[in-house]
Formats: structure tokens, C-alpha cells, sequence
């Protein structure tokens, strides 16, 4: 299926329009709340520094809210290297789990790396994510690998996934 020109996997409930939701670029005023939902995602979390850093000064980084009522329920940041992306940080407000909306932002970054010509995507995510691999298989990744005891707070070993989309 994913071979030849890449199909955007997108079911109509995890459509933008439908969910109320709008995605766009992440800005300095959006730092504050995005690490809040850092800090509630994540056990090993990125400093505000870090964050500001891979917003503002970082060229290889790409950074994605999604806006919900103007209030930010979701984030994303990924590294475009030449034809790689490498998504580093993906998370939703916990309050707002289960509702496509996860699904709605990763379509957005997919078709996002067709439209910049992105061949391949990259990710980790711990062994115990059951959530973010189960979407992750759901919208054309491939489990490629493990490495062992990756995160050191909350020792656990990584789950290594690719999306191919173009595949020769
Ligand atoms: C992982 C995460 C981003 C998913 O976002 P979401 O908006 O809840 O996901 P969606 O509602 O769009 O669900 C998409 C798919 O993910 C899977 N999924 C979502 N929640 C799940 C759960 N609790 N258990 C198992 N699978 C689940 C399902 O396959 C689902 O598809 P379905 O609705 O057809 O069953 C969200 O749980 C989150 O922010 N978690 C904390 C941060 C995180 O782990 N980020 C990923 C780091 S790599």
C-alpha cells in the first residue's frame, strides 16, 4: 500500500474541520503552555530553554500547535534533515485524548513532509506507549527497531519507528 507516491491515510473523523480544531505554526507566545502539556506528557521532559531553542533558533526544527477554542491542546516538533524528518516531540492534553485529535496533527505533519518532499519519517517511543504505537502502525509506520534502556528517567527501553513514503 505504501509503495509508489504516498496515499495521506486520513479517516474523515480525524478531518481538522470536522474536529473543531485548527493546526498551525507554534510561536513564542505558545511556549509557556506547551510546556505545561511537556511536563504532562512526558517523564524525561525538555526544558522551556530547550523548547524555546528548537522554536526559535533551531533551523532544522519544524513546531506545530493545535488550537482548540484559541486555548493549545497539542503539539508537535520534528528535525527535517534532507529527506528524513525525525519527529522529536508529539503530545495531546490529556483531557482531550481519544478524540482523533492525535491522529488529525500526525496527517497534518505527514502530509506536511510529502509537501516538503520528505521521503522518510523517524521516531522513538517507549515500549509501554501502547497509545502513541498503536497510532503511530495506524498511519504507515513500521516498528524498525529497539534500543535497549533508551530513556533514563523511568528506565525503559525505545521502540524505534519509520514511515517510508516513497518507496523505490
Ligand atoms: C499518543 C497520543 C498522542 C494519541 O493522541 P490521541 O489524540 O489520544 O489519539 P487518537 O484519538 O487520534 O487515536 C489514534 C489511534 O491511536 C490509538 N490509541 C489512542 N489511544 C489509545 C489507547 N488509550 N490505547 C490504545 N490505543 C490507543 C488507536 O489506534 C487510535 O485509533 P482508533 O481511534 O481508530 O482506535 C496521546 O495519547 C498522548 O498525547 N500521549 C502522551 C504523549 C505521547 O505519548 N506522545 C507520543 C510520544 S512518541
Amino acid at each position: 500500500m505504501l509503495s509508489g507516491e504516498f496515499t495521506l491515510v486520513q479517516k474523515p473523523s480525524s478531518n481538522s474541520e470536522t474536529l473543531g480544531i485548527n493546526i498551525r505554526e507554534m510561536q513564542v507566545g505558545d511556549l509557556e503552555r506547551v510546556c505545561e502539556l511537556e511536563k504532562q506528557a512526558f517523564p524525561d521532559i525538555r526544558s522551556q530553554n530547550n523548547i524555546e531553542y528548537e522554536v526559535l533558533e533551531n533551523s532544522l526544527s519544524f513546531a506545530y500547535v493545535v488550537e482548540k477554542d484559541r486555548s493549545i491542546i497539542g503539539y508537535a516538533i520534528y528535525w527535517r534533515v534532507d529527506t528524513e524528518a525525525h519527529l522529536l516531540d508529539f503530545a495531546i492534553d490529556k483531557n482531550y485524548r481519544g478524540k482523533q485529535i492525535g491522529s488529525s496533527l500526525l496527517n497534518y505533519l505527514i502530509n506536511d513532509w510529502r509537501l516538503k518532499k520528505i521521503q522518510e519519517g523517524h521516531l522513538e517511543t517507549r515500549r509501554s506507549n501502547v497509545a502513541a504505537r498503536n497510532m503511530y502502525l495506524k498511519y504507515g509506520f513500521e516498528v524498525i527497531g529497539v534500543r535497549k534502556n533508551y530513556y533514563s528517567k523511568e528506565k525503559e527501553d525505545a521502540i524505534l519507528m519509520s514511515i517510508f513514503l516513497r518507496r523505490g
